[in-house]
């Protein structure tokens, strides 16, 4: 365990989040009352929680607009000229657009929408690079009620195709294209691709982005920019109940296929708008930069709708953090003097590899707070970040949260908690966080368990999409009123939470989210293959990559062209993040009685154990053809 470090406290700060007064006496309700004033409402919410879990309904009867908090609230003061997005595109070009400016392109794109026959609670596919149209997009649909899906822009055809036909869009933003590493990435081919398997889809909209060469389908495809010309730049803002659906957003559980994670307007938007604040101890000359993708519920929360709910100036960027030189993440920190700074452990332990020379001749001074989300930040890694990085004066926040919680819930408060590298410190105000046995007992601290939320918050996920019944067994059948996260965690003698990672089949690399089973049968697509098992390895400095375990069918043997086409599979049915560190080929997979795969086992293998306990196993010879034979091609 590093030492602890106290930063010097910020009185204001603390006053602001309320909390001393929350942690002694909890009383979530008036806390959670006070949060939801920060926005505008056009009408305010008769109760501020109904129902019980898993079915809560926040601030109910209360009327707002997401995109009127993010944007026209800020225009009758001096924010309307103020930045709201500085874009860097890879190349090296920028577009600022200030709350003005967002304000017509958004109320623009909205009347596009409409245009194209897009209702209120139509479901939008947004998939697109980062770049200012993908935040407008998103923010036009917010302003029409229309539910937005966003997908990651790395994913292939068919996990495109996939999420589009869960929510039957039918409609898709996207780009020609975007840059990447100097290499122009075609997403519009992947589209039309992904669209050959796509029924619903009706209208696609293009915004240009590298100008290459496209196919447009004539009567389906239409350019942003033809279709922005002809609108005006005024859109009324829906006045939105607080339970309706904001957005959908996909992500990988433990089995079967991608859930479409459920968040409403009221509850979601008061939590990410306040936890940015708070967390990130915003204030309103700061330059903010969170460098992950929009598309992950990172981007959704504190890309887009935190820090532009607080009228905050947001740094987004197109490419790769390698181009043209190591040094770019710091040369953008250098060049918009940025103040904070959110980011995730794989990106820190990049960093870290590349070395410090690529920070030095960079003025990075501008900097005074650094977060991370994602993985845990193990101490060796938290330390590098916090000396090189901030110049060991800046507070860092290892954040915990969830695509399900909407918005960080366990975190250091800069100023106030002392902070201690690997640890995620303690539940912020208004959550009830706390880590229980089998039988949902909370544990002893020192003693490993199961995290879990006692309370409802507002930011919590409603449903799984057209799958209440997932969204009940997922999280709240497995302990009674709890909502179940998946991670495991232990608390200190000091009441700090540690996260020891999942305790399901899904597998965290590179802070994409991939369940065991969406690889599995991308694998066993393939003729050759009988059984796969996917796990997540660990490497020395905490990150993950994924490894999979194949058995073959009688007359196939392992070969080297075997083992990469398998691992293209991976990648053409998910994406080239998705693909496989290791594969493994082994005559058995180890089972239980159950006939359930001991992926703990396989992920002893792979990393290089003495195996654990193995009683449980059905058929004690397979250890053998996993130890010796199970061979590495
Ligand atoms: O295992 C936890 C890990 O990321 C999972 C959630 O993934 P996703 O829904 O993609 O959201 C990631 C961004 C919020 C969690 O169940 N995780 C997230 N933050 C941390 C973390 N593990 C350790 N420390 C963190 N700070």
């Amino acid at each position: 365990m590093s030492d602890k470090k106290t930063f010097p406290p910020i009185e204001e700060f603390v006053q602001r989040a309320n909390y001393k007064s929350s942690t002694e006496n909890p009383d979530h309700l008036s806390f959670w009352e006070k949060e939801a004033q920060r926005l505008h409402w056009f009408k305010k919410w008769d109760k501020v929680l109904d129902g019980k879990v898993p079915f809560v309904r926040w601030f109910t009867g209360g009327k707002l607009n997401v995109s009127y908090n993010c944007i026209d609230r800020h225009l009758v003061s001096w924010k309307k000229n103020k930045a709201a997005l500085i874009f860097e595109g890879e190349p090296g070009d920028e577009r600022v657009m200030t709350y003005q400016d967002l304000y017509r392109e958004v109320c623009k794109f909205a009347n596009v929408l409409k245009d194209l026959n897009v209702k209120k609670g139509d479901i939008v596919t947004i998939y697109m690079p980062v770049i200012p149209e993908a935040i407008v997009a998103m923010l036009a649909c917010t302003r029409i009620g229309a539910v937005h899906s966003v997908v990651f822009g790395g994913f292939a055809p068919h996990a495109l195709a996939e999420r589009v036909n869960d929510s039957k869009s039918k409609i898709l933003v996207t780009a020609d294209g975007y840059w990447r590493r100097g290499q122009v990435i075609r997403t519009k081919d992947n589209v039309d691709k992904a669209l050959e398997d796509c029924p619903t889809v009706e209208n696609v909209i293009v915004a240009k982005r590298v100008s290459n060469q496209i196919k447009m389908t004539r009567g389906r495809d239409h350019w942003y920019s033809e279709l922005m010309d002809f609108q005006m730049g005024d859109c009324e803002p829906e006045q939105m109940d607080s339970e309706d659906t904001l957005f959908i957003k996909y992500t990988s559980g433990a089995t079967g296929k991608p859930k479409g994670i459920v968040h409403t307007t009221g509850g979601y938007l008061t939590c990410a708008s306040s936890t940015h604040y708070n967390v990130f101890d915003i204030k309103d000359e700061d330059v903010y930069w969170c460098a992950g993708d929009i598309e992950w519920i990172t981007g959704h929360s504190y890309t887009v709708y935190g820090p532009l709910s607080n009228g905050s100036t947001v740094v987004i960027y197109e490419g790769a953090p390698d181009f043209p030189e190591k040094d770019r993440v710091w040369s953008i920190i250098e060049k918009y003097r940025v103040n904070i700074f959110y980011t995730s452990p794989t990106a820190i332990r990049m960093f870290m590899k590349w070395g410090d020379r690529w920070i030095a001749n960079k003025d990075i001074n501008s900097l005074r707070l650094l977060g991370s989300v994602g993985e845990t930040l193990n101490p060796e890694v938290g330390e590098w970040y916090y000396k090189n990085v901030g110049k060991s004066r800046c507070p860092v926040v290892d954040t915990w949260w969830q695509t399900e919680t909407g918005c960080i819930m366990i975190s250091p408060l800069p100023g106030t908690t002392p902070v201690k590298f690997g640890s995620v410190g303690f539940p912020l105000p208004g959550i009830e966080a706390d880590i229980v046995d089998d039988e949902g007992n909370s544990v002893p601290n020192g003693r490993n368990g199961y995290l879990v939320i006692n309370d409802p918050w507002p930011a919590m996920a409603r449903n799984v999409y057209k799958d209440t019944q997932k969204y009940i067994d997922t999280y709240w059948s497995v302990f009674e009123n709890k909502f179940y996260t998946g991670d495991g965690a232990f608390k200190d003698e000091d009441g700090y939470f540690w996260i020891s990672g999942r305790v399901d089949d899904v597998i965290n690399v590179g802070g994409y989210r991939l369940g065991s089973a969406e690889l599995e049968s991308a694998v066993l697509t393939h003729p050759s293959v009988a059984e796969a098992a996917a796990i997540g390895m660990n490497d020395d400095v905490g990150g993950s990559a994924i490894c999979i375990f194949v058995t073959l069918i009688e007359g196939s043997n392992p070969h080297e062209d075997l083992e990469k086409r398998i691992s293209d599979l991976v990648v053409d049915e998910i994406g080239k993040f998705a693909r496989p560190e290791r594969i493994y080929f082994t005559k058995n997979l180890p089972k239980t009685r159950g006939g359930k795969i001991m992926r703990r086992l396989l992920r002893d293998v792979a990393e290089g154990r003495e195996l654990g306990d193995t009683t449980t196993l059905l058929d004690v010879t397979v250890i053998d053809d996993l130890t010796s034979s199970g061979v590495r091609m």
